[in-house]
């Protein structure tokens, strides 16, 4: 059974409980996480929970609960939703207020919904997606998992309404990631990633992956990367949480190379370190 937690109760997923004045409603003043479950664990929430804290810090808000706490509190939810293979959303924003920009003296709010999780078919994973490049027109600290996510969705809808599974976003000239994953390429049997600074979300998954990279040996570049390199790539995916490593089939209307023995193999790599946990 799917379920929603707000403000220290589990509720209704349908539940209307979102006060009129929740600043996260309001301002988009506040911040999220979402964590993968299988088989009833949750895989890397350490990490998560590290990268909540962080861009809590980071917009000056209090996190109500402690990590311990809310692990408390997830464990206590896949419990009672009995769903082993979940998608774990959390948000904590700056509360409810009378409208006024400035901080207002409220606690900050904790919700959470657990849901049965959207499962990438084999077919997509094996064959890869298609993917258009599209001005990034967020702002300058996207290394904070914030709720204002309306350039991500319009980049995200203009892809998907071209026929493209994601909008790979470039700044100045260069890729910064995905409207909701990171990106990587392969070239010449080297590894390479957007580097982790304000420009892009420091994914947990691509992290994980670049783990797997330094553990088999793989040479690692956290550099910039513009089009035309991703476009004469050997190859390349993108990673996020719900779609854990997802090839590249077609870059900008540029088809790549389909033998894609790297991917393959960080593939295996990542459904094992799945199920080790
Ligand atoms: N999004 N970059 C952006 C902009 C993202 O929104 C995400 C994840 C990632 C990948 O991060 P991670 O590997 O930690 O999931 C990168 C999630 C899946 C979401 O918003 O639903």
């Amino acid at each position: 059974m799917e379920i929603g937690f707000y403000d220290d109760s589990f509720i209704d997923i349908n539940s209307k409980v979102i006060p009129i004045q929740e600043r996260g409603h309001q301002f988009g003043d506040g911040v999220y996480e979402v964590i993968r479950v299988y088989n009833g664990k949750p895989f890397l929430m350490d990490d998560h929970l590290t990268r909540l804290k962080s861009s809590c810090d980071a917009i000056l808000l209090e996190m109500p609960y402690t990590k311990e706490e809310i692990i408390e509190i997830v464990n206590e939810g896949l419990k009672r939703s009995n769903i082993p293979n979940a998608e774990v959303y959390m948000q904590v924003t700056r509360g409810a207020a009378s409208r006024f920009h400035g901080f207002p003296d409220v606690s900050p709010l904790f919700s959470m919904t657990i849901k049965n999780a959207r499962i990438v078919n084999e077919e997509m994973k094996r064959n890869g997606i298609t993917v258009l490049t599209l001005e990034d027109e967020r702002w300058a600290n996207c290394y904070i998992k914030s709720l204002n996510l309306l350039p991500n969705v319009l980049a995200k809808q203009t892809a998907i309404s071209k026929g493209h599974y994601e909008a790979i976003l470039v700044k100045n000239n260069v890729i910064t990631e995905g409207s909701s994953s990171n990106i990587f390429a392969i070239k010449d049997g080297v590894l390479h990633t957007t580097p982790a600074t304000k420009a892009i979300l420091h994914g947990v998954t691509r992290k994980a992956v670049i783990n797997i990279a330094h553990a088999l040996n793989i040479p690692v570049v956290e550099k910039n990367m513009s089009t035309d390199f991703l476009q004469s790539s050997d190859e390349a995916f993108i990673t996020s949480t719900s779609v854990e490593i997802l090839p590249i089939a077609v870059f900008d209307e540029q088809p790549l190379p389909k033998n894609r023995p790297m991917t393959q193999m960080l593939q295996k790599e990542f459904t094992k370190l799945i199920e080790q946990m």
